[in-house]
């Protein structure tokens, strides 16, 4: 099988192809990156040298490059997007540009070259948000609710994927997921900041009161979910994915974190909250699990200490962008 990764230089992309190149080693990748402030050759190092790996730097919105590249796929595995929701706040045209027309551009390609398969990663923030009170979880049939620019170009991207096999007949899998952690996430998103804040001495930043709540998965799970998605998913159709962790807040995680490093809660700092910020996140995956036999094999704690560990192991792969990502808080009064 030839597949098309884009945004494979990024947090999720780049752990993605790791999972596949040694699962299917057979199989060839090409890798289609445009290298944004988020895209970092880094994370590609250890598998660069493959063979079967092949990476191109690119827009996912220049069709030329986009038509040379599928013609010769039997596969787009979609995970290209601006994907930061404060990097939204602050400006949200190039989440636009990406996440809508970029998309576009995809499946317009895809189509033109007859694909087997195009496979959109999705996120679960396109639903909006669940009242802290409530015991509700997303699920494929919830009402779609964005609430940010960020989740607003995550719900337009899905929205023309389906519209393009309802239409067209294009052969398209969607996969809404939870927030992931782990190796190689940019040091600008709320696990990797808070890690490297403490290795570095300082406190970990806390938008709020700090009572926000996400669902967690670790990225192998949700690389795994996506694999049974490619190859048993029924075309045309969505699946959540989400994680182990019922209803942990910010705050809660942030303690563990602090705990780890045997720091007391002064090391909790609490300060500016986040514009228009989703109270909670809570995805219902019985879908994919019934249905493809998936269901995460990481479990909260051991993979939150274990990230941390990497984190600690491997200050050569963040450090270069730690001062990028404060530059951004900086900005934002959330330092
Ligand atoms: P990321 O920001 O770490 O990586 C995005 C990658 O896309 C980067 O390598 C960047 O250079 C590349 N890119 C951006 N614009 C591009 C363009 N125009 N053309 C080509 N490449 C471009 O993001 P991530 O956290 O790895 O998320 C990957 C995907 O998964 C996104 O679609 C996101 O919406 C979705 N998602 C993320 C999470 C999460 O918790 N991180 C959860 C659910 C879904
Ligand atoms: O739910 C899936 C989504 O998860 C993905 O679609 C997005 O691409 C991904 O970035 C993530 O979005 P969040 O906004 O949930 O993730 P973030 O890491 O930015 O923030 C997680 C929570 O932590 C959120 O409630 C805001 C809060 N936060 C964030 C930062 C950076 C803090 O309290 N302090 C911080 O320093």
């Amino acid at each position: 099988m030839k597949l098309l990764v884009t945004g494979g230089a990024g947090f999720i992309g780049s752990n993605f192809i790791r999972y596949w190149l040694e699962r299917y080693p057979n199989d060839q990748i090409t890798n289609l990156d445009k290298l944004t402030y988020a895209g970092h050759l880094s994370s590609t190092k250890d598998f660069e040298k493959n063979i079967n790996y092949k990476f191109v730097q690119g827009d996912i919105c220049d069709s030329e490059v986009v038509n040379s590249l599928i013609k010769d796929t039997d596969i787009v595995v979609n995970f290209a997007a601006e994907s930061h929701v404060d990097r939204s706040i602050v400006g949200p045209k190039d989440f636009l540009n990406t996440n809508v027309i970029g998309t576009q551009v995809l499946l317009d390609a895809s189509l033109k070259h007859n694909i087997k398969r195009f496979h959109h990663i999705s996120t679960d923030e396109v639903f909006g948000a669940l009242n802290l009170e409530s015991k509700d979880k997303f699920n494929e049939n919830t009402v779609y609710n964005p609430r940010s620019p960020y989740s607003a170009s995550k719900a337009a991207s899905d929205h023309i994927v389906r519209a393009y096999f309802h239409t067209y007949g294009l052969p398209v899998t969607i996969s809404n997921c939870a927030n992931n952690y782990g190796p190689y996430q940019d040091p600008e998103k709320f696990f990797a900041r808070s890690i490297t804040n403490l290795i570095e001495g300082k406190e970990v930043f806390i938008y709020g009161d700090g009572k926000y709540v996400r669902d967690w998965l670790y990225v192998e799970d949700h690389c795994s979910a996506i694999d049974l998605i490619i190859n048993k998913g029924k075309i045309g159709e969505t699946y959540m994915v989400g994680g182990l962790t019922e209803d942990i807040s910010n705050e809660e995680i942030a303690k563990l974190m602090v705990s780890y490093f045997k720091k007391d809660e002064s090391y909790l700092k609490y300060g500016k909250d986040r514009l228009g910020h989703d109270r909670r996140y809570a995805v219902d995956w019985s879908k994919i699990k019934s249905e493809l036999g998936w269901e995460p094999k990481h479990d909260f704690q051991s993979w939150l200490t274990k990230t941390i560990e990497w984190y600690k192991e491997n200050e050569w792969w963040w450090k270069p962008l730690k001062d990028q990502a404060e530059e951004l808080y900086k900005k934002t009064g959330q330092v």
